[in-house]
């Protein structure tokens, strides 16, 4: 291959570099950002418990999971379980109005999101709804902390992927570190196996994420891409991340052996669903909150990822072409993106706009230096299959669902 690959997918940047000719000043950190050198955009230890002055935001966690089922959810089960999930919801409407002040650490900051954020969509997706009602109200107790920590760490106040993947984690053996090995899942919405995987497998794809994380900051702390030496380090990093992206491949393949593509669809996703992702549009209410309708309530999704975002930035994938490609606007495109961001923590945001702004990408230099061009392809080429894997996948656990019938004992959403 003699020329680099046309784009995939580069978000045009300013022409402003942010790299001294020399590039002296620009060391490109990545822990500024809240990323750490070996568990990446995860936190090193799992979080710990709230402290005891928030135990009830904690118990009610705890206890969710056994009082409460889907609000469609027909089953005798169900039914059984009612009169708890009413109980458990009073419980929530009657918490008395904590704020988040008196927590200091980023880490009891990301505990109390996490908490917050699971009780929310507990309490919303267990209520029982009439076909009539547009809106459902989040009791201030809840909603008024909720929006209080997600705006320090600006990050939406619903359970996105931080709350569901990186912030909900555990290990197998806590005097071990962080690996694919030791790492597990018990909290979970509905208990089932294919809820547990989902997280596994998301989970394994950001652990081996952060080989790339090292690549990437590698690159960007280049003096001269010029030099023989960096040309050489630029080439074996583009081999070994085309075998990275492969083994995501690899570890995205797992999906299809390990969910359920029924019970996926009809009992795990509509945990996860915000306000703006439903079918019937449904208003969240956060009372007590000004302005509540502005928030930013569209649910989780491994989309929120910010391992494959800079993977794509890094890679200078063009969405303009994306869009041109699927009839789509570029302005909607990228403010898809942008709006996608806002479910990640700011710190994470604050990296990726920070990798989109330095100048020269790895596609300019594979551009100017011939040696570079096959590995950059490839690099791209594999990112493309990952992508159609991805595409696959969706087809199969949304798109081909959503025309199923659903598991015994729910009933279509309306
Ligand atoms: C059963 C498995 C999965 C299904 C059904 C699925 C479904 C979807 C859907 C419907 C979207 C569109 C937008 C949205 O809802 O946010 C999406 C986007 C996305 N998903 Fe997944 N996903 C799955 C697994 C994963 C995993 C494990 C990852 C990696 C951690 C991932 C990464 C992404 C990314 C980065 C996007 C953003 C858009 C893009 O770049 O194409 N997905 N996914």
């Amino acid at each position: 291959m003699s020329h680099v690959l046309p784009r995939l997918s580069a978000v045009e940047g300013d022409e402003s570099s942010q790299r001294s000719p020399q590039g002296v000043e620009n060391k490109f950190r990545p822990e500024e950002f809240g990323v750490h050198p070996q568990s990446g955009f995860f936190p090193p230890q799992p979080l710990q418990k709230l402290p005891d002055a928030f135990g009830t935001w904690e118990q009610l966690l705890a206890d969710a999971r056994s009082c409460l089922t889907l609000n469609n959810d027909c089953s005798e089960e169900a039914a059984a379980k009612r009169p708890k999930g009413e109980l458990w919801r009073n419980g929530v409407r009657d918490m008395p109005i904590l704020s988040v002040e008196d927590l200091t650490e980023n880490t009891q900051l990301q505990r109390a999101h996490m908490v917050l954020a699971w009780i929310l969509h507990f309490f919303i997706h267990s209520m029982p709804q009439s076909q009539e009602d547009s809106q459902v109200h989040v009791p201030q107790s809840l909603a008024i902390p909720l929006v209080e920590v997600s705006k320090v760490l600006r990050i939406a106040p619903v359970a996105t992927f931080a709350d569901t993947i990186l912030w909900n984690y555990e290990l197998i053996d806590p005097i071990l570190p962080l690996t694919p090995q030791n790492i597990k899942y018990d909290n979970l919405f509905s208990g089932t196996e294919t809820e547990r995987q989902f997280y596994m497998v998301s989970a394994l794809v950001e652990l081996k994420g952060t080989e790339m994380l090292k690549i990437f900051e590698d690159f960007y702390n280049l003096r001269d891409y010029t030099a023989p030496s960096a040309v050489e380090k630029i080439a074996v990093d583009l081999v070994q991340l085309k075998k990275i992206v492969g083994a995501l491949a690899e570890i995205f393949r797992l999906i299809l052996t390990t969910l359920d593509p029924s019970i996926f669809y009809w009992k795990v996703r509509p945990w996860w669903v915000g306000a703006k992702n439903t079918l019937k549009k449904m208003q969240w209410i956060f009372d007590g909150v000004p302005n509540s309708a502005v928030l930013d309530v569209g649910g989780g999704s491994a989309g929120q990822s910010s391992a494959m975002h800079a993977l794509d930035i890094f890679l200078d994938i063009d969405h303009k072409l994306d869009a041109e490609r699927s009839g789509r606007s570029l302005q909607a495109d990228l403010s898809l993106v942008e709006r996608i961001r806002q479910y990640m923590p700011g710190k994470h945001r604050e990296y990726l706009e920070h990798m989109t702004s330095i100048r020269p990408t790895v596609r300019d230099v594979a551009q100017s230096i011939p040696t570079l061009v096959e590995p950059y392809n490839e690099a791209v080429l594999a990112l493309k299959a990952l992508r159609d894997l991805h595409i696959r996948t969706v087809t199969l656990y949304v798109a081909s669902q959503s025309r199923s019938t659903p598991s015994a004992g729910l009933v279509l959403e309306v």
